[in-house]
């Protein structure tokens, strides 16, 4: 037998962001980052940060009649049922040999900005000839409002969410719709 693991803890609390509202904004956002990309002859590259990224970005590219490549980045940075940023590292290799491309990064949620700085980073290290980011969530916070993010689905009060993606200890990231969640099981 398992002892109950902090997910079993956990209560889910409101919703935030509707699986409808999110099913409306794809399109409108695929419009914005189809214009940002432009005309080129090479295809575009687009990351999606594992794994918590793997819900809306397979929503935004099939919204996106562009050529592209998929590859992903994995790096961690909430390890097990922490809801802080422990630190971001790599897991695995980042993609390469981004130079003189287009390069789009897809993440999940924009809490902390250290994810994204790292990747930026990275990349911008590789010299593409243009670089963004595409988040589903961004909380306003100061820190986050203040990173650099081209393109944002929803902005959201500075809350742990679950759902569409997101993950409290590795679950509840088939969740439909966005949800506060509370880990030692608080009322709703
Ligand atoms: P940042 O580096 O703090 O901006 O956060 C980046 C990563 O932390 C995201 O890609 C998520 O995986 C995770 N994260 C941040 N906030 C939340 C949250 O409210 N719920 C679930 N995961 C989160
Ligand atoms: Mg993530």
């Amino acid at each position: 037998m398992h002892a109950a693991s902090p997910a079993a803890r956990a209560a889910l609390g409101r919703v935030l962001v509707s699986a409808e509202r999110i099913a409306a904004r794809m399109p409108e956002l695929a419009r914005e980052i189809v214009a940002w990309v432009g005309d080129g002859e090479d295809e575009v590259v687009i990351v999606p940060v594992m794994t918590g990224a793997f819900i809306f970005a397979a929503d935004l590219v099939r919204h996106m009649p562009v050529r592209m490549r998929i590859t992903l980045a994995t790096v961690s940075s909430y390890p097990g049922a922490s809801t802080t940023s422990q630190g971001v590292r790599p897991v695995g290799n980042l993609p390469a040999r981004l130079d003189g491309r287009r390069v789009l990064i897809v993440d999940d949620i924009l809490d902390s900005g250290k994810t994204l700085a790292f990747l930026r980073k990275e990349f911008a290290g590789q010299r593409p000839s243009k670089l963004a980011t595409a988040v589903l969530l961004r909380k306003t916070t100061p820190v986050a409002m203040g990173t650099p993010c081209e393109f944002v689905g929803f902005d959201i009060p500075d809350e742990f969410v679950v759902g569409c993606g997101l993950d409290y200890d590795g679950c509840f990231r088939n969740l439909p719709d966005v949800r506060v969640l509370h880990p030692e099981g608080a009322p709703a």
